[in-house]
């Protein structure tokens, strides 16, 4: 078979000869209808009889792997897809560097690997659970179908992850395959595994900002186990993020769009204060100093996604050649990282500074700081809007000490400027900082749904092109 080919005949679309495997594929045929029903109780609440316009992975060739259609999301074919095999593939960093790659789970890193698997798989359902309110409040139809894309292709992320549960982790990985099913985000007893996924994506203004940032930090760990020496993870993550493009681009065209209608709101009613904030919130958007604060918000809670700066876990699993750097395969170096340092901001005695750490030991830090250049890629993108309709304000990503439960950072409290804080500055500043109830209510008040095709919204401005090149009236969902 022609591994670009997606076998569409069965139950679950796939590329991995499913039909021969028999084992895995009653296994993954046992796990699906406990899929549907979560998807049923957690995926988006109403909408499900609806019409959605979706892409559906039919080939992983890159140049024309989807195809678009309306499709009733329950129906939407989940499948395993996974990216072409690479003749001749070796380990390419760590203590096996230059060994072929492995296409069984090596026995020795078993649990390290399941784990891997297994901490990434419980992100997909968690964003799906944390979504599921938003349809009810789309500005549009077009980001209405946005989020369903967004919603469906994560739901295809946890069947990427979990067949390579099924298939290489035998009685144990169809445990946890079960348990991907039973946790739920923010549920205090049995919460998703991943503090960011556990928050609440209340507003439309949140699910932009999660897409920019935290769909980002799903990028940085897929492009990281992309690199593994265990050539079906690297295979799978190399397809999820050909999907999680797309998530980026909602995110960061969502945040776009509501800046530009934000500054093309003041210009046309003459205020150039953006700190004007009354005037400008009766305007119908959103201001940009809270703009900002979500923006902080968002940043802060991901970036504890990143783990410990310092971590033994993330150097056994380079060492072990299961998780790279970002890029690995383009960096320049030894690849093992036995030798050498790599600079860590750390909090010591009272003060934040830079310190060498062994590099093996730093990797967390590392893929952060890629992260963080990543991010403010973006943040540029943004100002540049703000700057082209000429209001005095730029977007900044907040000092990476700020808001942080989790690494060095967790003990200490620090402004937006990296500057420490006691306890009651910390409390009295808080709120120039992060969103207030009172902005959290604003924003409330202004999501209200707009369902006719060709209409948005009043604080945020429309798309540049359609989905598939669509005409600005077309109907991406047909509401039922
Ligand atoms: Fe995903
Ligand atoms: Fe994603």
């Amino acid at each position: 078979m022609n591994i670009a080919q997606v076998d569409y005949d069965g139950l679950i679309p796939n590329n991995v000869a499913l039909g021969q495997d028999v084992r895995v594929k009653h296994a993954l045929e046992k796990w699906h209808p406990g899929y549907i029903d979560w998807w049923n109780d957690m995926g988006p609440e109403g909408f499900q009889k609806s019409l959605v316009y979706l892409r559906t992975a039919v080939s992983v060739d890159p140049k024309g792997w989807a195809k678009f259609d309306y499709v009733r999301m329950p129906d939407y074919r989940w499948g395993v897809l996974l990216a072409p095999q690479m003749e001749g593939r070796k380990v390419n960093f760590g203590a096996h560097k230059g060994e072929a790659a492995w296409q069984e789970v090596p026995g020795e890193y078993r649990a390290m690997l399941r784990r891997l698997v297994v901490i990434q798989g419980d992100t997909e359902p968690a964003s799906v659970e944390q979504q599921r309110h938003l349809g009810k409040t789309a500005p549009s139809l077009y980001d209405m179908r946005n989020l369903f894309q967004v919603n469906v292709e994560e739901g295809r992320h946890l069947w990427a992850m979990v067949y390579l549960l099924q298939k290489y982790f035998g009685a144990d990985g169809r445990e946890e395959a079960e348990a991907l099913l039973q946790r739920r985000s923010g549920d205090p007893d049995t919460p998703r595994m991943l503090g960011a996924f556990n928050e609440k994506t209340p507003d439309w203004l949140s699910f932009f900002m999660f897409t920019f940032f935290t769909d980002r930090d799903g990028k940085m760990q897929l492009e990281a186990l992309a690199q593994s020496g265990f050539d079906p993870l690297s295979r799978t993550c190399r397809f999820m993020l050909t999907e999680e493009a797309h998530h980026m681009f909602v995110g960061e065209t969502g945040v776009t769009r509501v800046i530009q209608r934000t500054c093309e709101a003041m210009k046309a009613a003459g205020i150039s204060d953006p700190y004007d904030i009354d005037k400008v919130r009766k305007l119908g958007v959103i201001d940009l100093p809270t703009i900002q604060k979500k923006a902080n918000l968002h940043f802060s809670l991901t970036l504890d996604l990143f783990g410990n700066e310092i971590s033994t876990n993330a150097a056994n699993a380079f060492h072990a050649g299961l998780k790279g750097r970002y890029r690995e395969d383009r960096l320049k170096d030894d690849h093992q990282l036995e030798s050498g340092s790599y600079p860590v901001l750390r909090f010591i005695d009272g003060e934040i500074r830079n310190e060498d750490a062994p590099a093996l030991s730093a990797l967390n830090m590392r893929l952060r700081d890629d992260y963080v250049g990543d991010c403010n890629n973006g943040v540029s993108r943004w100002n540049k809007v703000i700057a082209d309709i000429g209001i005095p304000f730029a977007m900044k990503l907040p000092h990476v000490a700020f808001h942080r439960h989790i690494g060095e950072f967790s003990r200490t409290n620090v402004d937006v400027d990296g500057n420490i804080l006691s306890p009651a500055d910390w409390t009295h500043r808080r709120t120039d900082m992060l969103p207030s109830s009172s902005d959290r209510d604003f924003v409330e008040s202004l999501m209200q749904p707009q369902f006719e095709p060709g209409k948005f919204a009043s604080w945020i401005a429309p798309p540049k092109v359609g989905i598939d090149n669509k005409p600005g009236d077309f109907e991406y969902v047909k509401i039922a």
